[in-house]
């Protein structure tokens, strides 16, 4: 299947929110509440917060254009020194843009899809002036870290992230870039 991955726009809001509705569920540990991860996407994977993500000089957010109006994928970069002490400790390559998000639409799961839009992004944070790029996954999603491990990450810590009232371990990985 043919797409093309570009830079979202300020019309992609809404997609973006609708895409994230149906896959941040799928990067949460499985005991995670139901309330806890609709108040998650609430609170920070709406149309509105999408709209502030994509005014943001510091974030880039590319997307997997079906065509149609169809999004097959996302992933948003932030391109700004990490705050967390555990990961700005635990990077070696730096200075570091963070890998906020990447999410494939179920149905394109195992295509190809997700590395192209890798791709893409690792060019966008190389472009960007970023010697490393690093990601949060939850320890449990077995499936993501297989994928970025594949995509040349590697992991070199841990963090916590607060889903709602419960606190997930997450690992931190690093993946260098060029050279
Ligand atoms: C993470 C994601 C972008 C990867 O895209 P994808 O198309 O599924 O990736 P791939 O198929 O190339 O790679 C997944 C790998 O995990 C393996 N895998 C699948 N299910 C698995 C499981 N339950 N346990 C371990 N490995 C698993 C696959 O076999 C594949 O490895 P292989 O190529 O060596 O066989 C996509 O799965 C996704 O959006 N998931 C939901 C959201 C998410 O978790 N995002 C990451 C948040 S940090």
């Amino acid at each position: 299947m043919t797409h093309t991955i570009r830079k979202a726009t300020a019309d992609d809001a809404g997609r973006l929110a609708e895409l994230a509705a149906v896959t941040f569920p799928l990067a949460c540990p499985p005991g995670s509440s139901p309330e806890d991860i609709a108040a998650h996407l609430a609170d920070t994977l709406s149309e509105r917060h999408f709209r502030t993500y994509l005014a943001d000089p510091g974030v880039t957010i590319l997307v997997i254009d079906a065509g149609g109006g169809g999004l097959r994928g996302y992933s948003l970069l932030v391109n700004r020194p990490a705050l967390d002490p555990d990961v700005a400790s635990a990077l070696t390559a730096l200075p570091s843009a963070e890998l906020s998000k990447c999410y494939v639409h179920p149905d394109h799961h195992g295509l190809g899809a997700a590395a192209d839009l890798m791709q893409a992004t690792i060019g966008h944070a190389a472009a960007a002036g970023a010697t490393g790029l690093w990601l949060g996954v939850n320890s449990q999603n077995t499936k993501a870290i297989r994928f970025y491990e594949k995509s040349g990450f590697r992991k070199v810590g841990t963090k916590s992230f607060r889903l709602g009232s419960a606190v997930e371990h997450d690992f931190v990985m690093e993946r260098r870039l060029g050279g």
